[in-house]
């Protein structure tokens, strides 16, 4: 029996735009036919009613997994039999090799262990500075003129510069990773289409050799970065990711990266340190610029707590309700808005909502902060921007957008400090206004962006 939706709250909420579901089909050629822009396409509104969803995709059996007592068994329980799916393999591989975001067993525990390590020893406070000086030259690249900007680009150019300085310890050039950006937001849009292709069992080769083409790009780049960067060690301090990385020592005795390695590594870290955190800041602006109670709410906070001074971690800590706003982003727009295991070994049973069904070896199961965390079962007004429900008692759930489980990104503190420091800086100096005359097109690729930009309208504030 399906339980009743939660009760919605009395006061009203902004409820942003979102690509809503379209209404179900049973046509799965439709759907696909819908997904090939934006795997959102592929959802229907009942998707985001059921516990358990299940498909048969051309032979394929695909479950969309909705229950939190299964998302919990397949992200952290039983972590061995629903590994990563090998599609997630086949359609980064280009780019990011055998790293560790889509390679499973050994190979993968032994990765994460150096990438803790190097993690550990490169310490958020030390890292600190190069987020600063980053969001100070995103400051004066804003400064002057009130016609609309773009915020997407903004955060995309602010978020690279900061990884470059945390990897490589030197800024990223004005104007040096256009053709990268722009690689990588065509591998996007063409590994959307290849996994399409894939599904409908068709030749996937051609768009394949384009993300070879594209991956090539952005490889190049960062090669030539890494040389660059161990040329000339002595300039550099020895804190930075890169010697973290390279330093690292597997304590089970499996050694440190090889060279092949660091560069797959790096260019996973290049691309998930800054793309997500793009994604997510530049969602939260336009947020905030359609709140203007939370808006002020969040300027308000980081006057209390800082007055004019410059922003140091601690201030950071005591933002409270700038961690509400930005929590309450990454739930209604997750960057990565959905993750896909295979269930291996042997078959087994799901159980939802009172009834199971049969997951054979080999099933694709598809979990999506997405759909979990805007499904109405789970949240009260769920569709509503209400950053206040973080600050609740008791903290909602279920919410994965940094996933669970052994799997758990490791950068999400990370990506905290550094969203706070540049949205905290933002709403400082500027009020963020609304563009309604151009809405953003949003788009569930690897990443969920906005095809032609994030829109709005900056007013400087006269500094108290
Ligand atoms: C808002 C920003 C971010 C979001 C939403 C995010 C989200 C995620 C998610 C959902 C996963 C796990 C996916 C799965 O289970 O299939 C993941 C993995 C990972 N993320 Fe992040 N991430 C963000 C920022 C970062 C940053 C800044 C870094 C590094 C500086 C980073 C490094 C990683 C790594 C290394 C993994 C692989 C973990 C593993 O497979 O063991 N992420 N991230």
């Amino acid at each position: 029996m399906a339980e009743a939706p939660l009760e919605p709250p009395r006061a009203p909420h902004l409820e942003p735009p979102w690509p809503a579901p379209q209404p179900y089909t049973p046509n799965v050629l439709r759907r696909l036919a819908r997904g090939w822009r934006s795997w959102f396409g592929l959802l229907n509104e009942w998707d985001f009613r059921v516990a358990l969803g299940e498909l048969n995709l051309l032979g394929l059996p695909v479950f969309l997994v909705n229950e939190p007592s299964l998302v919990r068994r397949v992200l952290v329980e039983e972590v061995d039999a629903f590994p990563k799916h090998p599609y997630t393999q086949w359609i980064l591989e280009p780019l990011i090799g055998r790293a560790i975001f889509s390679v499973n067993g050994e190979e993968w525990a032994r990765q994460r262990r150096l990438v803790d390590q190097a993690f550990q020893a490169a310490q958020l406070q030390r890292v600190f500075p190069a987020m600063a000086e980053a969001t100070e030259a995103l400051l004066q690249r804003l400064e002057g003129g009130d016609t609309p900007i773009d915020i997407d680009a903004a955060m995309t150019q602010v978020t690279a510069d900061v990884i470059v300085r945390t990897i490589l310890s030197r800024p990223l050039a004005q104007g040096e990773a256009g053709e990268v950006f722009a690689a990588f937001a065509r591998y996007q849009r063409r590994a959307a289409r290849a996994l399409v292709l894939r599904f409908l069992h068709l030749p996937a080769g051609l768009v394949q050799r384009s993300l070879r083409r594209d991956a090539r790009v952005i490889r190049a780049w960062l090669e030539q970065a890494i040389a660059e960067r161990l040329e000339a060690p002595a300039a550099a301090p020895a804190n930075d990711l890169l010697a973290c990385l390279i330093a690292a020592r597997d304590p089970q005795g499996g050694g440190g990266f090889s060279p092949e390695e660091l560069l797959d590594q790096v260019c996973f870290l290049f691309l998930a340190g800054h793309e997500t955190s793009a994604s997510a800041l530049g969602m939260a602006a336009w947020l905030l610029a359609l709140a203007p109670d939370a808006q002020e709410r969040l300027r308000q906070e980081v006057r209390a707590v800082a007055g004019s001074a410059p922003l140091q971690p601690e201030h950071l800590r005591q933002l409270s309700y700038g961690a509400a706003v930005f929590n309450e982003t990454l739930r209604l727009y997750p960057p990565v808005s959905f993750f896909i295991r295979e269930r291996q070994g042997t078959a087994t049973e799901l159980a939802a909502a009172g009834r199971g069904s049969r997951c054979p070896v080999g099933a694709l199961l598809t979990l999506s902060p997405w759909v979990i965390q805007r499904h109405e079962h789970h949240w009260p007004d769920p569709q509503g921007f209400r950053p206040e429900r973080f600050l609740e008692q008791q903290k909602p759930e279920p919410f994965l957008p940094f996933g669970l489980g052994p799997r758990k990104c490791p950068g999400a503190a990370f990506a905290q400090q550094e969203a706070l420091l540049v949205l905290a800086e933002l709403v400082r100096r500027y009020a963020l206004l609304p563009v309604p005359e151009q809405p953003p097109e949003l788009v569930g690729r690897l990443t969920l962006r906005a095809r032609t930009g994030l829109w709005l309208r900056l007013k400087g504030l006269v500094r108290t």
